[in-house]
C-alpha cells in the first residue's frame, strides 16, 4: 500500500515528473496495428498517456475501461462516454474476476506492471480477459548506479523475472530500450525520482545516503531501461 500513497500524494505534480513514461505510452501506442478495437482494458492507467496517444493516432474504439488503484490518478484521467474508470489494486487476487471472460479486444498497460507482487498471477488473469496484449514494463535496470552507490535493492522486478513470467502464457516480441534523463544536479535528480512515480517504495534516503550520492555520483544522467512486449499469441 506504500506505493499507492506515493502515486497519490504526487498524482496533482505528476504530469511534470513523467517525462520517460510519455515517451514509453507513445512508443508502446505505435505498436498497435489496427485503427479501430473494440473494448479496450489499460491497466494502471494512470492520468491517460494511453487514452491521449490512441487519440492523437486517431486509432478509434466502442469502450475503453481505464483501471488504477489511485483514485486521485483516476480523478486526473480524461473524462468521456466512452471511458470507464476502475479503481482497483491488480495485485489483488482474483481481480479479473469483475470482468467477463474474453471482455476485452485488447488489454495494455504501459508502466505499471512491474509493480506486480506475483506477475505471473497477474498475467494469468489478465490471459483469460483477451487475445491480445501489449506491455510495457520498467525493469530493476532503472537507477542502476544509483542503487548500487547507496546499496540497495531495486524495488521493481528485475527482466528476468518479467521474460520468466511471460514465457508462462505468451509468445511475444520483445524490445528492450534504455532512456536516460540529464540533471544538472543530484538534488533535481533525487526530486525527480520522489515524484515521476517510477520510484514507489523505495525508503527515503537519510543524510548519509544523500551525502553518498551527492559525492560519488559518477554520472549527469538518470538511467532507465524499459521493456516492450507485444502479444503475439496466447500459450
Ligand atoms: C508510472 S504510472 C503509469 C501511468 C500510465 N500508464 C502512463 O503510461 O503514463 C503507473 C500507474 O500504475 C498504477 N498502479 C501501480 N500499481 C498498481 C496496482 N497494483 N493496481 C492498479 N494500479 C497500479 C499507479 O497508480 C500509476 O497510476
Amino acid at each position: 500500500m506504500k506505493v499507492v500513497r506515493e502515486f497519490s500524494r504526487f498524482a496533482h505534480e505528476y504530469n511534470k515528473y513523467n517525462v520517460i513514461q510519455k515517451r514509453v505510452a507513445k512508443k508502446l501506442c505505435a505498436l498497435l496495428e489496427e485503427k479501430s478495437y473494440g473494448k479496450i482494458l489499460d491497466l494502471g492507467a494512470g492520468d491517460g498517456a494511453i487514452y491521449d496517444n490512441l487519440s492523437k493516432q486517431k486509432i478509434v474504439f466502442s469502450d475503453f475501461v481505464a483501471l488504477d488503484f489511485s483514485q486521485e490518478m483516476l480523478d486526473i484521467h480524461k473524462n468521456n462516454k466512452s471511458i470507464e474508470k476502475v479503481c482497483l489494486d491488480f495485485n489483488e487476487r482474483n481481480f479479473s474476476s469483475v470482468f467477463k471472460a474474453n471482455e476485452f479486444d485488447l488489454i495494455i498497460s504501459s508502466s505499471a506492471l512491474q509493480w506486480s507482487v506475483n506477475l505471473s498471477s497477474v498475467l494469468q488473469e489478465l490471459s483469460s480477459l483477451s487475445n491480445k496484449f501489449l506491455f510495457s514494463f520498467f525493469t530493476a535496470n532503472t537507477f542502476k548506479t544509483l542503487h548500487g552507490i547507496i546499496n540497495i535493492n531495486s524495488p521493481i522486478l528485475k527482466k528476468e523475472e518479467i521474460l520468466t513470467s511471460l514465457d508462462r502464457f505468451f509468445d511475444y516480441e520483445l524490445e528492450v530500450v534504455e532512456y536516460k534523463i540529464d540533471f544538472t544536479s543530484v538534488h533535481d535528480m533525487l526530486r525527480y525520482i520522489k515524484k515521476s512515480g517510477v520510484s514507489g517504495g523505495v525508503k527515503q534516503l537519510g543524510y548519509k545516503e544523500m551525502k553518498t550520492l551527492m559525492l560519488e555520483y559518477p554520472l549527469t544522467y538518470l538511467e532507465f531501461e524499459v521493456i516492450f512486449i507485444k502479444v503475439i499469441q496466447k500459450k
